[in-house]
């Protein structure tokens, strides 16, 4: 996959995971889940992607997949080595995987739960220094610079994550992540879980760390109002698809989805699947879609738009064709994908300006 193009860092194609649902006793398998259906997207190098879409959209799913804590079941996910090299993550295995690890880093969500509670902060920031063979020498000094980096006093290193708080500590986790000089960071929520206060010193450090080291970032979040102050590109996520990918004041600004639009809609809300969405869920729960995909409805389900069922829009195309993720206004500066069969009249009806 040499042709990809210069400037991305990484390009996935077609991507799909399905998990097995098993029911009863014998744990039988009844079923699948498409919890990643055919998602294609790329990066650019020094930029930061934001994939956003509500819970259980598949963007845990995603993010694991390209740092390879999960297997695909199908689908490419191109990634240019520093030295230039185009590798496929998706087949790598053994010691070539082993050494592209190192240059993909994962942030974890949730600070609380994904540090060592018994590793001093010194010994959790080293740890991927040491699985790269790093001295003690180096590690410490190493250390020393990241605590800097991210914000931490390193007279705190010999300190328990317990001793910190949220925030801190998503600091440590992202102190650790960049411990190899990643060239790229994948973000799985790296806000969520924290204060809207904090949120804010996070996103910061993001945007700072952007300028400072160069970082490449994919930042997944669940909330509008969090990319938009980060992203330079976003992809809208919606049942396991990407519905649109646009460069984000396009996106904010004519949004192409009945999804984005709804999305956008609830921005100011606290909760960003608020009102909007409720009504549409009131007919169709999401939990009623999912029950029916694992229990063999899945194909018919797929038949038509994923959205479909909520959608103000739908017409009885959308409900038996899946529209294709496609390129809109192909003579715009800048690449607008979208997948509905009515994206060019939702534009002129429902353009949001904030
Ligand atoms: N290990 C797993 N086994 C079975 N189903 C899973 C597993 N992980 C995730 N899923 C399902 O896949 C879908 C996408 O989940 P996830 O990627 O975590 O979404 P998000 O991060 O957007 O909330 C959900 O329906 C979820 O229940
Ligand atoms: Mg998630």
């Amino acid at each position: 996959m040499n042709e990809m193009p210069d400037d991305l860092i990484l390009q996935v194609s077609n991507l799909r995971k399905a998990f097995p649902v098993r029911r009863g006793l014998l744990r039988r398998e009844v079923g699948t889940i498409r919890a990643v259906d055919d998602v294609s997207f790329s990066i650019h190098r020094g930029t930061t992607f934001g994939l956003v879409g509500e819970s259980g959209c598949g963007k845990t799913t995603t993010s694991r997949m390209i740092v390879r804590a999960i297997d695909p079941t199908a689908g490419g996910i191109y990634f240019r080595r520093p030295s230039g090299q185009v590798v496929d993550l998706a087949t790598l295995s053994g010691r070539a995987l082993k050494a592209v690890r190192g240059e993909i880093q994962l942030v974890f969500q949730d600070p609380y739960s994904s540090l060592n509670p018994r590793m001093p902060v010194s010994e959790l920031i080293a740890e991927p220094l040491r699985a790269h063979g790093w001295k003690r020498r180096d590690r410490d000094r190493r250390v020393e610079e990241l605590m800097q980096l991210v914000g931490l006093d390193p007279r705190f290193a010999q300190r328990f994550p317990h001793a910190f708080s949220g925030g801190q500590r998503q600091r440590i986790g992202i102190a650790r992540a960049l411990a190899l000089q990643p060239s790229l960071v994948v973000a799985d929520e790296p806000v969520s879980a924290l204060d809207v206060s904090v949120q804010a010193q996070i996103l910061n450090l993001l945007k700072r760390l952007r300028e400072e080291v160069g970082l490449t970032l994919l930042f997944v979040a669940h909330d509008l109002s969090v990319i938009r102050q980060l992203c330079d590109e976003v992809a809208v996520m919606y049942k396991g698809r990407i519905v649109e990918w646009a460069e984000k004041e396009a996106l904010f600004e004519h949004p192409r989805h009945p999804y984005t639009h709804a999305l956008l809609k609830a921005v100011p809300a606290p909760d960003p699947h608020a009102a909007w969405l409720d009504e549409m869920d009131e007919h169709t729960s999401t939990a009623a879609n999912d029950v029916a995909e694992a229990t063999g409805a899945a194909d018919a389900e797929h038949i038509g738009c994923p959205f479909a069922p909520r959608c103000p829009h739908a017409t009885t195309r959308c409900r038996e064709q899946q529209p294709p993720l496609t390129l809109q206004q192909a003579n715009a500066s800048q690449p607008h994908y979208a997948a509905c069969h009515h994206a060019d009249t939702i534009m002129h009806n429902t353009a949001v300006t904030q």
